[in-house]
This record gives C-alpha cells, sequence and structure tokens, in this order.
C-alpha cells in the first residue's frame, strides 16, 4: 500500500532558522528541521512533503493543493498566525487533519502572538517545545491517520 503523505508547511522568515534570534528559535536550521522531519517519517512509514515561502497566497495555494494529494497537513504559519484569516479559510476549504506547530511558546511572549486565527482548523497545537514538535506532530497526525484508517 502506498504510504499516506503529509505536508508540513513552513512560513515567513524560517528560512531563516539557525540566524534568526537564536536565542528564541535556536540554531537549528530549517534544513536540519526537514532531515529531522524524513528520518521520523522513515520510523512511521509515512512520507513528507516539506515546504517553507514567505508568500501568504503561496501558503493558501499549496493548502489547496493538499485536497487532492495529502491525508494531514502540519503548519508553521509563523507570523501569518496571528493575522491571516485566509490561512484559516484554506484549512478550513481543505477538510483535512491539521496540527499547528510552533518552536517557541507563543503564549509567554508578546500579547499580539497570543492570537492564533489558525487554530480554529487544527485538531491540535504544539507550542514551545523547539523543533522537536515538529516530529512530535508527524507522530501525532501518524495516530490521526492510522484511527481514520481504522474507522
Ligand atoms: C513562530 C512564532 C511566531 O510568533 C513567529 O512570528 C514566527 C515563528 C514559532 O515557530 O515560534 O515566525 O511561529
Amino acid at each position: 500500500m502506498e504510504r499516506p503523505l503529509i505536508a508540513i508547511f513552513n512560513g515567513p522568515n524560517l528560512n531563516m532558522l539557525g540566524l534568526r534570534q537564536p536565542e528564541v528559535y535556536g540554531r537549528t536550521t530549517l534544513d536540519d528541521v526537514e532531515q529531522l522531519c524524513a528520518q521520523a517519517a522513515e520510523r512511521l512509514d509515512v512520507g513528507i512533503d516539506f515546504r517553507q515561502t514567505n508568500a501568504e497566497g503561496e501558503l493558501v495555494s499549496w493548502i489547496h493543493e493538499c485536497r487532492e494529494m495529502a491525508r494531514g497537513i502540519i503548519i508553521n504559519p509563523a507570523a501569518f498566525t496571528h493575522t491571516s484569516i485566509a490561512l484559516l479559510d484554506a484549512l478550513l476549504a481543505v477538510d483535512l487533519p491539521v496540527i499547528e506547530v510552533h518552536i517557541s511558546n507563543i503564549h509567554r511572549r508578546e500579547a499580539f502572538r497570543h492570537i492564533s486565527y489558525v487554530s480554529k482548523a487544527a485538531v491540535g497545537v504544539i507550542c514551545g517545545l523547539g523543533v522537536q514538535g515538529y516530529t512530535l506532530a508527524l507522530q501525532a497526525m501518524t495516530d490521526i491517520i492510522m484511527n481514520e484508517e481504522t474507522q
């Protein structure tokens, strides 16, 4: 049987991971995160499509693509988390399980980061656990997909 595909999408400035505010986000680069996810996916026997963009519209289009190609979406929408109704609407439109990930604990930070528009579309949110949040999300998403299959 074909492996289920899980999309892992990253929003603006996450291409700067490792260089950007290391005291908040650590020194791991986005390439390292992709590697960690690829290794976890191998263990879990799922496929991943790992991408990053700085453009909101591109993220919206990628989410639409998932309707046909993916079984679930893991997304770190970065700053769009706190601003984008378009992203929320796109996630609601595709009707797939969504897990929202943040590297930092957004609730310990500035008040404007405490609001997430995206959470309304998410089955769960992982924040504050560093880049490990991505692999935890992959594990959780795999469980969700497996449960769908046994129902
Ligand atoms: C972030 C938190 C956001 O508030 C911020 O805009 C980011 C990264 C995180 O992963 O901790 O760019 O999503």
